[in-house]
């Protein structure tokens, strides 16, 4: 097929359509257009649809559930939707499971179905949005995990090398929030994800808020399945719901700061919330910070800071994506201002 599409084609395994919405496609719920919106259902299709000419000009932009990138403009390319379903077993021995899982998977089912199944190690990702695919671009984690840490491998088409490849999860560069996906955008498109899942895993229930929740429900004896529960009721009360208001969850990541600054920081700023890292460096919470700036719950017309959680910025309604991102600029200067942190996106913004 050329890439003279008039309006939409659908071919085998992709549909091709020109001029598309993207206001469906991103969480945040802003208005974008695609100069081009391919969506791939069967990854056989792949290395035909890498051969376009519209996909071997210029990198495309990747789009999973939308749920972690914020449209301040059009996309004047391609837009990729990788929407290709299914998991596979591998292996599943009494040690646990070898599982790939196809890039267009939702994470939240993923979590569940290995749950089901009587798998550990997912439990406190429980109910993160977005897909599979999407989880090794920015190493997903929460209340103490990370993604990366049952990765075993990751599926890719190189657009560079114009060839598939297998990553081994030391390729990946995984750090916080971080991989090698991120680093080239548009060069690596993932197509599936190999996980190894353990049968047994000490619960790691050591993040503020989980022992409590627990207790909350009466469980003395955590399981992966308790352990998912108490997550999702935590992330149900404190962040708000992407169904029902428009947000890509934390918009920026907790910035890393030496001791040396962080003990300054705490001085002037007894209340500070900030934790050791590994490196000896010292993680603050940004939440605490932008609060602290007294952003928690502010409006400018319908971009706001959430009153649930400062760390998320939502769309009250009809905000534009340049709108939101002018309240984050806001938000970023005050705390720079005030703190002398400055604060990273957590989202792609295009
Ligand atoms: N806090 C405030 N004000 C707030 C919210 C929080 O001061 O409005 C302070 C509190 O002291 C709280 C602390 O910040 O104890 C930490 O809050 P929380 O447990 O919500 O965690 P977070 O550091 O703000 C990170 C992740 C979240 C993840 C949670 C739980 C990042 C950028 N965010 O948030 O991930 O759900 O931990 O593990 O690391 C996401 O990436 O989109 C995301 C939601």
């Amino acid at each position: 097929m050329s890439a003279r599409v008039t309006g939409i084609a659908r071919e085998p395994g992709y549909t091709v359509v020109e001029n598309a919405s993207l206001a469906g496609r991103n969480t945040f719920r802003v208005p974008a257009r695609a100069a081009l919106l391919i969506e791939v259902t069967r990854s056989d299709v792949l290395p035909e649809v890498f051969g376009l000419a519209a996909l071997r000009q210029r990198p495309p932009f990747i789009l999973g559930e939308g749920s972690n990138v914020l449209f301040t403009r059009d996309w004047p390319g391609v837009v990729l939707a990788v929407g290709v379903r299914g998991i596979q077993m591998l292996e599943d021995g009494p040690e646990g499971a070898r599982v790939r899982v196809a890039a267009g998977e939702n994470w939240h089912d993923f979590v569940l179905w290995s749950l089901a199944r009587g798998y550990a190690g997912l439990e406190n990702l429980a109910l993160i949005p977005g897909t599979v695919g999407a989880a090794p671009i920015q190493n997903i984690g929460a209340y103490g995990a990370e993604a990366s840490e049952f990765i075993q491998a990751v599926d890719v088409y190189d657009r560079q090398l114009g060839r598939g490849l297998r990553l081994a999860n030391a390729d990946c560069g995984f750090a916080y929030r971080d991989s090698i996906f991120k680093r080239e955008p548009g060069r690596l498109v993932v197509g599936a994800v190999e996980f190894l899942l353990p049968r047994v895993r000490q619960p790691r229930l050591d993040y503020a808020g989980v022992r409590d929740e627990l207790a909350t429900m009466g469980v003395t004896a955590p399981t992966p399945v308790t352990v998912a529960e108490a997550v999702m009721r935590l992330r149900t009360r404190k962040l708000p719901n992407p169904a029902l208001i428009g947000n890509a969850g934390s918009f920026f990541k907790n910035p890393a700061v030496s001791p040396a600054q962080a003990e300054a920081l705490r001085r002037e700023h007894p209340a500070l919330v900030a934790w050791e890292l590994a490196d000896g460096r010292c993680k603050l919470s940004a939440a605490w910070l932008i609060e602290a700036c007294g952003f928690k719950g502010l409006r400018e017309g319908d971009a706001g800071v959430s009153s649930q959680h400062a760390l998320v910025l939502v769309n009250h309604g009809q905000a534009t994506g340049a709108q939101i991102w002018a309240l984050a600029e806001r938000v970023r200067e005050a705390v720079e201002r005030r703190f002398g942190v400055r604060l990273e996106p957590e989202p792609v913004v295009v």
